[in-house]
């Protein structure tokens, strides 16, 4: 145990989990996809400047998807020049077809997303194709991105629940998981798109995948908040070997193609859990809730983090 610090929690580390994580910052991305009013290019753009003046190192920036499928998100042209050369910070775009690759790619983005989905009702909402279809769309964006040097992460969504279809066998998800990384995708992330994953489920779809083939270390867990489990299915996660962990600065976000999506895990929250434990993040939790703050005021209205909230009503 060491000296508590003010607005940091003491660090009591525990047994057997990773000295460092990786977070996979999707604040500008996921946290504002939803968002009904426009956020001006400027205040996305000074979001991510201040994230990685906080010490995030991957910032998840855009989408280059169908600007009427996701309005907000309809000025990736002219917000991804203003942030790409930004020092030490990986910028991950989503790109759903080879339409988007060419739009990401014209503009030197280096690292880049493709989302699956487990279930084909969320395939067809949000990507308005089947399972198999959508794999077929990812297999040729996938290999040309590699052979352009690229990054590859491949996002599977509706791995723990569908609102439509209810509980998600475990077979779907290691298949879609498999596709992936059989296409060369470089790691994967698990998402939890509308948040009614449990640890143990999680614990559950990892052993499923590792028996599968698929390693830890290709694994990253992207946990919506929507029932208040994030953390806890992050903790799991952490037990189990994953290093890499999504989050959303302030909580903010949700999908637009999912009903009941809410915000993601809050990386005020979970930067506070990894302190606590002695991981090291390379964040600095002060600069991230002013961050995050700032963020709030913009979109007027509280934000859902608890962290931010306790540390808000402090000195920091
Ligand atoms: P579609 O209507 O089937 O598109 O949409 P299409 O292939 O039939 O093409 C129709 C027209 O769109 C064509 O134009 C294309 O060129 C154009 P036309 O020839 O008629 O003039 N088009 C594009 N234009 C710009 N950029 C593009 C693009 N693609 C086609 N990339 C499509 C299919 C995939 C495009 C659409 O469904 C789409 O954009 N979906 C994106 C949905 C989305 O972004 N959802 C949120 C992200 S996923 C998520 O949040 C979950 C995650 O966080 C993990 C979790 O929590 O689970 C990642
Ligand atoms: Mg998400």
């Amino acid at each position: 145990m060491t000296a508590q610090e003010p607005g940091l929690p003491m660090v009591v580390p525990a047994q057997d989990l990773p000295g460092r994580v990786r977070i996979h910052e999707v604040g500008p991305r996921d946290g504002l996809q939803n968002e009904k009013t426009t956020v001006p290019t400027e205040v996305k753009a000074e979001f991510i400047r201040r994230l990685a003046d906080a010490g995030l190192t991957t910032i998840e920036a855009t989408s280059f998807v169908h600007p009427k499928w996701v309005p907000q998100l309809a000025d990736a042209e002219e917000l991804f020049p203003q942030v790409r050369d930004l020092r030490g910070v990986h910028l991950p775009v989503l790109v759903p077809n080879t339409r988007g690759l060419d739009r990401a790619l014209a503009l030197g983005a280096r690292r880049l997303a493709v989302f699956a989905s487990a279930t084909e009702s969320f395939a067809k909402a949000n990507l308005n194709r089947t399972v198999e279809e959508s794999l077929a769309v990812f297999a040729p964006v996938v290999g040309r991105a590699k052979d352009e040097g690229a990054h590859v992460r491949g996002y599977v969504s509706m791995c723990f629940g569908d609102p439509w279809e209810g509980a998600v066998p475990l077979h779907q998800v290691v298949h879609v998981c498999r596709a992936l990384l059989d296409m060369g995708c470089d790691e994967l992330s698990l998402g939890d798109t509308i948040g009614v994953a449990t640890p143990g489920h999680v614990l559950e779809l990892l052993s499923a995948l590792n028996e599968s083939g698929v390693p830890t270390n290709v694994i990253g867990v992207h946990f919506h908040d929507t029932y208040g489990q994030a953390l806890a299915n992050t903790y799991a996660a952490l037990e189990h070997g994953v290093t890499t962990v999504d989050a959303s600065a302030g909580g903010l976000g949700g999908c637009p193609y999912a009903k009941s999506a809410t915000g993601n895990l809050a990386t005020e929250d979970l930067v506070w859990m990894l302190q606590g434990l002695g991981i090291e993040t390379g964040v600095d939790l002060g600069r991230l809730v002013a961050t995050s703050a700032w963020m709030a005021e913009r979109l007027g209205r509280p934000s859902p983090s608890r962290t931010l909230r306790a540390l808000s009503h402090k000195e920091l």
